[in-house]
């Protein structure tokens, strides 16, 4: 089969990441080759008007099945979850759509014999005794949220599919994603992007991590690379499928507020730590990605610098034209 062939299902196609990923997506198999589906209608109109969307909660196992089967999916991103920060205000409503969800696209991928998913996991997989300097690929994973057991969970269920029914099934563990397009929401790293925003509108934020809170980051259009290149890996080149280390960038959240300043002067940052803190304090502070860089040639192409310039250049042109 040849890309353009492929007919691509995106599950919380209006999330952070879905947001910017269906549409390089479309840009590359064709608009009416890649069906956007949310749980919520899109609030710009750009994703629907480009292409087909459809509304689609992933618990509703027939509904997911109907649009595969209409749509002749043979490749889904699996986009949608709950994350870190809400998955420990409702931790059943994460473990309902983190894995039923999953589940439901499994099976189905497995009845239909689809061709390839695409399935996220995240450094919320790591816990308090992983190391937190270089955590490798393979090493103790006991996460202390919801959101983490059920990253866990979604890694080994998608290595069982490629081990159990040669499902191809394919996974990287994101760290927090900084991005100027949609916000993301209910993560612990949300705070990298939410000083953006407030940098630009007030000249102040009032973060909600200590300052020298470090985690692995990266920015989007590296996030957006690094699904697309293992998605386009050669299967046989694999080693491991869905639990991918991949690391872009560890800064403390008090480096990314001097950066900050820098493009902007006066900007001031306050300090005031939630409960977010004790999520952020159990994962490590930087990741080994050996695997992901031998195995299908992941680089990243963002640092810190470059993605503050960037970051500020695009949310300041489109907080200017609200
Ligand atoms: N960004 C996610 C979170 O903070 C981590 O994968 O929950």
């Amino acid at each position: 089969m040849t890309r353009m062939t492929r007919r691509i299902l995106v599950t919380g196609a209006c999330g952070q990441i879905g947001s910017e990923l269906t549409p390089v997506l479309r840009a590359r198999y064709g608009n009416d080759h890649v069906i956007a589906t949310d749980i919520r209608p899109p609030e710009t109109a750009c994703l629907a008007d480009q292409g087909p969307f459809e509304q689609l909660n992933v618990c509703d196992r027939e509904t997911m099945e109907r649009i595969i089967a209409s749509y002749e999916i043979d490749t889904v991103y699996h986009m949608a979850a709950i994350l870190s920060a809400t998955g420990e205000e409702r931790p059943s409503l994460a473990w309902d759509v983190n894995i039923c969800g999953l589940m439901n696209v499994l099976e189905i991928a497995r009845e239909r014999q689809l061709h390839r998913v695409f399935c996220p996991s995240s450094i919320a997989v790591f816990g308090p005794e992983t190391p937190r300097a270089c955590a490798p690929q393979t090493t103790i994973l006991q996460p202390t949220t919801m959101y983490g057991i059920t990253k866990v969970a979604g890694e080994l269920l998608g290595e069982y599919y490629v081990q159990r029914y040669g499902l191809d099934v394919r996974g990287v563990r994101y760290p927090g994603i900084v991005s100027s397009e949609t916000p993301p929401g209910g993560g612990t790293t949300d705070y990298a992007v939410d000083i953006f925003y407030q940098a630009l509108r007030t000249g102040s934020y009032s973060c909600f991590v200590r300052e020298d809170t470090v985690l692995p980051m990266m920015y989007m259009p590296d996030c957006i690379k690094a699904t697309i290149d293992l998605m386009d890996a050669d299967f046989d080149s694999l080693e491991g499928h869905c639990n991918f280390n991949i690391a872009g960038m560890s800064f403390s959240a008090k480096q990314l507020a001097d950066e900050i300043a820098k493009h902007i002067p006066g900007f001031v940052c306050t300090y005031e730590p939630d409960f977010r803190q004790a999520i952020a304090d159990s994962w490590p502070r930087t990741i080994d990605d050996e695997a992901a860089r031998s195995q299908w040639g992941w680089t990243p192409q963002y640092d810190l610098q470059s993605m503050t310039e960037d970051m500020l250049e695009k949310l300041g042109t489109r907080l200017s034209a609200e």
